[in-house]
C-alpha cells in the first residue's frame, strides 16, 4: 500500500516525501521535472537512506502513464503537489497553466476513479482567499482569486468538491499553503526557482550569494508596524508534516474539508531581512521601490482548524527558516 506523491522531486513535495519515508510510509513518486531536477530525488535517498523509491518521470496530464503506475502498484492515496505556480507566468501566459494545472488534476482524478483509490491531499493556496478583508484568515473566508494561477487552484477545489458530493466514499483533504520558505537542515533539498526569483525568500539568498545585487522591496506605505508588506512565512519542513495529517485525517473522514497551514503569525519583509541578517551574520543591501501591483498589505492565517482537526501545527521559528534557506543556497550556488 504506497503514497503517490505527485510533483515529488519539487520543493515541498521532495520534504515531504521525506517526512513520509521517515514515519514509514510506503511512496513513489511521479513528476515530469519541468520544474525540477532529478538530483532531488536522489537526494531524498540519501537523507532517508532508502535506495529504491519508485519514481516516474511522467506527466500528470497523461493517462496511459498514471494508468501504468496504478495498474503496477497498489496505491492507497495521493499527495497531489503537481502543478505550475509562478503567479506571474500565470498573468502572461494563462493557457498553460489552466492546461497543465487543470489538465493533470482531472486526469488524476479519473484514474484514481478508475482504481479505486479515494484518499486525495491537494495543494491549495492563501491566494484563494484574494483580497482578505480582515486577518487572520480562516477557512470560512469568502474565496476569490486574483490571477489564472489562483484561479486553477480555486477551480481545482470546486472540482474535487463536487467529486466528493458525487461520491460519498472520496476524501480530499485542501491544503491552503501560506508562504513556504527555509529548506531541510541537511541543507540538500530546497527551493530552486527558475531564472530571477519572484518570492522573497529566495531573492534574499540570491542577493546573499552574489547573484543578484540588490533586493527591491515592493513598497513601505503599507498599514503594517514598519510598512512593508506582512506575510504568514512558514518553514516548509513544518508544512510537509502537515500532509502527514492531512493524510491520518482522510484515512479516518470522508468528503472535502480545507485547512490552512500557516504558523498564525505575520511577519514584515523588514523583519524577515533584519532576522536573515542577524541569523547568518550578511549584509543584505535593500532599497525601497513602489508596490507591487496586486500585492495585499497583510496575510495570515488563523491555524486553528489544523490545530484542531489535524492535530497539526508550526514548530519552527522565523530564524529557523532564515538559517535552512542560507544554508541550502550557500551549499546549491557557491
Ligand atoms: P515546485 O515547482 O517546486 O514543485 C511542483 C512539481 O510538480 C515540480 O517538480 C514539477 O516538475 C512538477 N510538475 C508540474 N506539472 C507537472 C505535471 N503535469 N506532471 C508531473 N509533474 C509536474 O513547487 P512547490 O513550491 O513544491 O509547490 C508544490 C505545490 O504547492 C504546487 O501545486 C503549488 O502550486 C502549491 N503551492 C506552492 C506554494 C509555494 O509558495 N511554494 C504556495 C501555495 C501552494
Ligand atoms: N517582496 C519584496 N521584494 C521581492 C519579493 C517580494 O518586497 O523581491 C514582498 C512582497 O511585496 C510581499 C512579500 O515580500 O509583501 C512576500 O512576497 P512573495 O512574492 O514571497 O509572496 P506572496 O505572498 O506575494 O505570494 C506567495 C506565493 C503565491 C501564493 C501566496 C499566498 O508566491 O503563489 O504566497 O500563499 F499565492
Amino acid at each position: 500500500m504506497a503514497v503517490l506523491v505527485t510533483g515529488g522531486a519539487g520543493f515541498i513535495g521532495s520534504h515531504t516525501a521525506v517526512e513520509l519515508i521517515n514515519s514509514g510510509k510506503e511512496i513513489i513518486i511521479v513528476d515530469n521535472l519541468c520544474n525540477s531536477n532529478i538530483q532531488s530525488v536522489e537526494n531524498i535517498k540519501k537523507i532517508t537512506n532508502i535506495n529504491n523509491i519508485p519514481f516516474f518521470e511522467y506527466d500528470c496530464c497523461c493517462k496511459k502513464k498514471l494508468t501504468e503506475i496504478f495498474q503496477k502498484n497498489h496505491i492507497e492515496s495521493v499527495i497531489h503537489f503537481a502543478g505550475l505556480k509562478a503567479v506571474g507566468e500565470s498573468v502572461e501566459q494563462p493557457l498553460k497553466y489552466y492546461s497543465n494545472n487543470l489538465k493533470s488534476t482531472l486526469t488524476l482524478c479519473e484514474v484514481m476513479n478508475k482504481f479505486n483509490c479515494n484518499k486525495l491531499v491537494f495543494s491549495s493556496s492563501a491566494t484563494v482567499y484574494g483580497s482578505p478583508e480582515t486577518v487572520p484568515i480562516k477557512e470560512t473566508f469568502p474565496t476569490s482569486t486574483t490571477n489564472p494561477y489562483g484561479t486553477t487552484k480555486l477551480m481545482i477545489e470546486n472540482i474535487l468538491k463536487d467529486i466528493c458530493i458525487a461520491n460519498p466514499n472520496f476524501s480530499v483533504a485542501c491544503l491552503r499553503y501560506f508562504n513556504p520558505i527555509g529548506a531541510h537542515q541537511s541543507g540538500l533539498l530546497g527551493e530552486v526557482p527558475n531564472g530571477i526569483p519572484n518570492n522573497l525568500m529566495p531573492y534574499i539568498t540570491q542577493v546573499a550569494v552574489g547573484k543578484l545585487k540588490i533586493l527591491s522591496v515592493f513598497g513601505n506605505d503599507y498599514p503594517t508596524h514598519d510598512g512593508t508588506g506582512v506575510r504568514d512565512y512558514i518553514h516548509v519542513v513544518d508544512l510537509a508534516k502537515g500532509h502527514l495529517n492531512a493524510l491520518t485525517y482522510i484515512e479516518n473522514h470522508c468528503g472535502f474539508e480545507t485547512f490552512n497551514l500557516g504558523t498564525g503569525v505575520g511577519y514584515s519583509v523588514l523583519d524577515i531581512i533584519k532576522t536573515f541578517e542577524e541569523i547568518n551574520n550578511i549584509t543584505i543591501p535593500y532599497k525601497i521601490t513602489e508596490r507591487r501591483p496586486g500585492d495585499v498589505a497583510v496575510c495570515y492565517a488563523d491555524p486553528t482548524k489544523s490545530k484542531d482537526l489535524l492535530n497539526w501545527q508550526a514548530n519552527l521559528s522565523l530564524k529557523d527558516m532564515c538559517r535552512d534557506s542560507w544554508n541550502f543556497t550557500k551549499s546549491t550556488f557557491k
